[in-house]
């Protein structure tokens, strides 16, 4: 893994944001859990995307379906027999890998030559009851869009959704990656937020050229620098089953072929899946226009977004050090200092009360002020280490703002408010701290 990576899935376990799975047991291969700092990140993104995918819009309603399906949801969807990489396996050492991932000679023993390529489904089996036979198998479900495409016709019903309108949805995928790797970039279990927008045909191209738009602002608006993010049109053989046209936003990994890899696609699925739920299952899953008096059969754009991957491009895109450390204190002027430039909306803790001393009276005072925050935000009180040290804690954790109370808060009733980026202090009002960081941080 390149240098900068090694730093941060360093920095994301020493700081409890992610750190591998059952690892008191040596972990298990494309595994990761999420930290204290980790969940509060997840939740925000997770937040921004259901805020603006769902609530700011009229037409779009929320879902959130089982992981587990009946199995004849996979054969009618294709997962059965398309969702499948070409793996190949060393002769040598036995060792397997995706085809498209290797070269000519194994990466592990750098002896053996492979076999012939040959397709590997990536579903995750399970078995539900207590009988484990063929008729109680089925899957962890791939993706989440089909748990929308089934209940489509129950949700537009209930919801009196007219054409054109969506149904969203976050929630776990679970894939055998034959490769997981590059942290928590490619694993086998993930969180997907999916939106599958439903629209008359014939409407497909509009609306698939929307999403792309909308998407991409979206990725700008919770902090994305604007030249880590491009998007990338796919070319006919590179199309998915169910796709007559899908364009990628990539991000510039620093650990990607090429530079760049997908954080989310957008793909235009046409009426695919209805079709064939409707055909399998043999239930209507039309949809009947009161207006023109017309039964059509939608078809569907998706833009389909993956949690952890997009959290990991926000870090990447976050992660600064500064050689040197900034100016602020002596000690910081020593040696190199983290910043995580997170944006305000998405920082897991957004605001940090740092008394200059741990005794009454500024330790009250300042666990006041905290506990009045904590109504509002996540916040962290800190009493302990130099105050250049505390900054420190809360820089390199992405904090956008502390809160210093010092001896005279006591008397004048303000707090310094120091900004993580600009590094700017200012003294506020400790009747008016609420209604300001308001203002930053929404
Ligand atoms: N419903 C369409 C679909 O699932 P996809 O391109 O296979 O499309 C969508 O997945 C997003 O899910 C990807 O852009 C990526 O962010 C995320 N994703 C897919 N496989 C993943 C994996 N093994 N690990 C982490 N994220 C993954």
């Amino acid at each position: 893994m390149p240098d900068e990576m090694e730093k941060l899935v360093s920095l994301c376990k020493r700081r409890g944001f992610i750190f591998p799975g059952s690892d008191i047991y040596g972990g298990l291969a494309g595994i990761y859990d999420y930290g204290p700092l980790g969940v509060l990140l997840k939740q925000n993104l997770k937040a921004a995307w259901w805020k603006r995918v769902v609530q700011e819009r009229e037409d779009v309603v929320g879902l959130d379906a089982a992981i587990l399906m009946n199995a004849k949801t996979w054969e009618a969807s294709g997962h059965t027999k398309f969702m499948t990489d070409a793996l190949v396996e060393c002769k040598k050492c036995h060792h397997r890998f995706r085809a498209d991932k290797v070269g000519e000679t194994c990466p592990d023993c750098k002896k053996g030559t492979f076999t012939e390529p040959r397709p590997f489904n990536l579903m995750l089996k399970t078995t539900v009851g207590p009988v484990e036979d063929e008729g109680s198998a089925t899957f962890l479900r791939p993706e989440t869009a089909q748990g929308i495409f089934v209940n489509f016709h129950t949700v537009q019903q209930s919801s009196r959704q007219k054409l054109p309108f969506g149904i969203a949805q976050i929630g776990k995928a679970f894939r055998n990656e034959i490769t997981p790797g590059n942290f928590t970039f490619r694993t086998r279990e993930f969180e997907q937020m999916e939106l599958e927008y439903f629209i008359k045909p014939g409407e497909d191209k509009k609306w698939y050229e929307y999403w792309i738009k909308e998407r991409m602002k979206w990725f700008l608006d919770i902090g994305f620098k604007k030249q880590n993010l491009r998007l990338r049109e796919y070319p006919k053989e590179e199309l998915a089953h169910y796709s007559k046209g899908t364009t990628d936003i990539e991000y510039a990994f620093p650990f990607a072929k090429g530079g760049w890899d997908e954080i989310e696609g957008i793909a235009n699925r046409t009426d695919f899946d209805l079709k064939n739920h409707q055909e399998a299952s043999k239930q209507d899953l039309s949809y009947f226009d009161e207006e023109t008096k017309e039964r059509v059969l939608s078809y569907v754009i998706e833009p389909s977004a993956g949690v952890d991957r997009i959290m990991l491009a926000l870090l990447i895109d976050a992660f600064e050090e500064v050689e040197g450390g900034r100016t602020e204190t002596t000690e910081s002027n020593k040696d190199t200092e983290t910043v995580l430039r997170l944006h305000p909306s998405i920082a897991p803790i957004k605001v940090a009360v740092l008394p200059l001393s741990k005794k009454e009276p500024l330790t009250k005072l300042g666990r006041d002020i905290a506990a009045g925050l904590r109504k509002r935000w996540m916040i962290q009180y800190d009493e302990t280490a130099s105050i250049g040290r505390r900054y420190r804690r809360q820089d390199e954790i992405g904090t956008p703002y502390c809160v210093t109370v010092d001896f005279e808060s006591v008397d004048d009733n303000k707090v310094t408010v120091r900004e993580r980026d600009s590094m700017k202090q200012e003294r506020v009002g400790i009747a008016e701290i609420g209604e300001y960081f308001k203002d930053k941080i929404g």
